[in-house]
């Protein structure tokens, strides 16, 4: 056989992966195979593989006999909207996609390469996790991830698709990174599976309860999108990566836009109904003001209570939060918190504006919030607002009462333009919980109450205080939001501004 022959014949075992019955398989289940993954995620022609002839090193338990050539994982580089990332793909197909030490040593070169070159880290997992056949070896390796996928964080983009399995410390590495996709009803994440559980707790429940798609993209909120199927989850990945820059010394791609910054929008005078207690939904304030009304939400189906997404200004990725009096009354709580808090810091960690909306009339009460640790929670949203340097551009809809008025976004956490719409209400709370402690006595008379009531609104529940003191820039007409935000956004687009030396802040955790 001449050496050009053999350089085929092994390029065509590691295309063939598994086999033609196990792709079968794959197939039947509504999966499709690691390389038509890789080429629905990447631009077409452009992947190029890495480490596609390693073979495993394993000799136990007949494994010497089983080899096949890129040992079941697909990794490599290619273009998406002309821009490099750096990709691998498990192959279920070879030993169940499980983690060799070869082939976590094909991630690590990977992840090293996107570091060194500055570019996103893309894996689509579908995986038994550790080999089981090779032991601490396979640990090692996916420890070896674990680091990288740390040292990584906030330097490039990293974003994990779930397509199959995901068990044990498999899914450590997709926690650790920025964005989860789940593939719905065909992939799930756990540390321990149903049959542990049910040893060690009695519980019973399914694999798709406990750790399906909807169950982390709406229970847990270890994921924050949910596709339909493969082909869905490649095309979100790639929609989502328009609205990330390569790494965290670099900008998002501007795109020429059609939508005027000088637009304005006569319908959010009224969006806000006269009732201080009625709902409305903030994403179509967020659809009225962002260009052409696009808004990638992320986190759609958790903690519905904030709303955060992507979206531009003026050709201009931002990072937009709402608080969505649709849900909870726009409450924040510790899920919306943890959600916020994570999104901001992504943001800012990547150099992304972002563009609060506030509608919030505080923390939820309740034992279950105070035993769970709202404090905590509550303060990492405090926290990522607080540390966050990027430009910030806040803009408050109607309530902002209490502690949620500091965290969202508030002057005193040097954010840099502050806006009000004339239906804001900005105190420390709401009218009737003021006046039942402020005249406790009184109160049982009834017409005193509802005098006092009327009285603590007319003196709070409005922007002008804020406004004569400066916490907020201007109170605005809603219809020129748009116009206002682009403006400001426009003034501190080179913005600079730092944070004390020091080796890491302490988070609350
Ligand atoms: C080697 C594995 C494997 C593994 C699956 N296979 N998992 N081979 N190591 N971890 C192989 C199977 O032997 C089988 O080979 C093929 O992959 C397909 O597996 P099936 O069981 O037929 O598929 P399915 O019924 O879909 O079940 C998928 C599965 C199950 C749920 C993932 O295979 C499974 O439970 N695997 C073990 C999961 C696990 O416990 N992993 C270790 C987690 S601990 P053939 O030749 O028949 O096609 C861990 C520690 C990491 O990961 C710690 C880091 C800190």
């Amino acid at each position: 056989m001449s050496t050009l022959d053999e350089v085929r014949r092994r390029h065509a075992s590691a295309e063939a992966g598994g086999g033609p019955e196990r792709r079968e398989r794959q197939h039947r289940e509504g999966k499709l195979s690691a390389r038509e993954r890789i080429d629905l995620l990447l631009d077409e022609g452009s992947f190029e593989e890495t480490g596609k002839l390693v073979r495993h090193r394993c000799r136990d338990f007949g494994m010497e006999s089983q080899t096949i050539d890129g040992d079941g994982f697909v990794t490599g580089y290619g273009t998406v909207h002309g821009r490099l990332v750096y990709v691998f793909a498990q192959d279920f197909t070879v030993f169940g996609g499980s983690l060799s030490e070869s082939n976590a040593q094909k991630i690590c070169l990977l992840m090293d390469m996107a570091l060194k070159n500055g570019a996103p880290m893309i894996g689509l997992n579908d995986s038994g996790g550790a080999r089981i056949q090779e032991g601490v070896l396979s640990l090692a390796g996916y420890t070896d991830i674990f680091l990288r996928n740390t040292l990584a964080s906030g330097v490039v983009p990293q974003i994990s698709a779930i397509m199959g399995p995901c068990a044990g410390g498999a899914v450590y590495s997709p926690a650790i990174t920025d964005f989860v996709f789940m593939v719905d009803k065909t992939s799930y994440m756990f540390v321990t599976g149903p049959d542990v559980i049910k040893t060690v707790t009695h519980e019973d429940v399914s694999k798709e309860e406990l750790g399906g798609a909807m169950t982390h993209n709406a229970t847990s909120g270890v994921a924050h999108f949910l596709a339909h199927d493969d082909a869905d989850c490649c095309a979100g990945i790639r929609e989502l990566l328009r609205f990330l820059p390569q790494n965290n010394a670099d900008g998002v791609p501007p795109v020429v836009c059609g939508d005027p910054a000088e637009r304005e929008d006569a319908s959010l005078d009224t969006l806000v109904p006269p009732e201080s207690n009625m709902p409305y939904e903030m994403k179509d304030v967020i659809r009225r003001v962002v260009d052409d009304g696009e808004f990638l939400e992320v986190h759609e189906h958790y903690a519905q209570n904030l709303v955060v997404g992507f979206a531009r200004m003026d050709g201009r990725a931002i990072g937009v939060i709402g608080n969505n009096p649709a849900v909870l009354a726009g409450c924040l709580d510790i899920d919306s918190s943890l959600k916020g808090a994570r999104f901001v810091r992504f943001c800012d960690a990547f150099g992304i504006p972002i563009l609060t909306f506030e509608d919030v009339p505080g923390f939820l009460p309740g034992t279950k919030q105070e035993w769970g640790g709202i404090i905590k929670h509550g303060a990492k949203l405090l926290y990522a607002y607080a540390e966050a340097t990027v430009p910030k551009v806040t803009v408050i809809t109607r309530k902002a009462y209490g502690g949620a008025y500091c965290v969202m976004g508030s002057k005193h956490l040097r954010t840099d333009v502050n806006f009000a719409w004339p239906t804001a209400e900005i105190a420390v709370m709401g009218a009737e919980g003021a006046v039942n402690i402020l005249y406790r006595r009184e109160v049982a008379d009834e017409t005193a109450r509802a005098e006092k009531i009327a009285e603590y609104r007319e003196r709070f529940a409005n922007p002008f205080i804020a406004a004569e003191r400066g916490f907020v820039d201007d109170v605005i007409e809603p219809r020129q939001t748009r116009r206002r935000v682009i403006r400001a956004l426009r003034m501190l687009e080179n913005k600079v501004d730092t944070t004390p030396r020091k080796k890491h802040g302490n988070i609350p955790l």
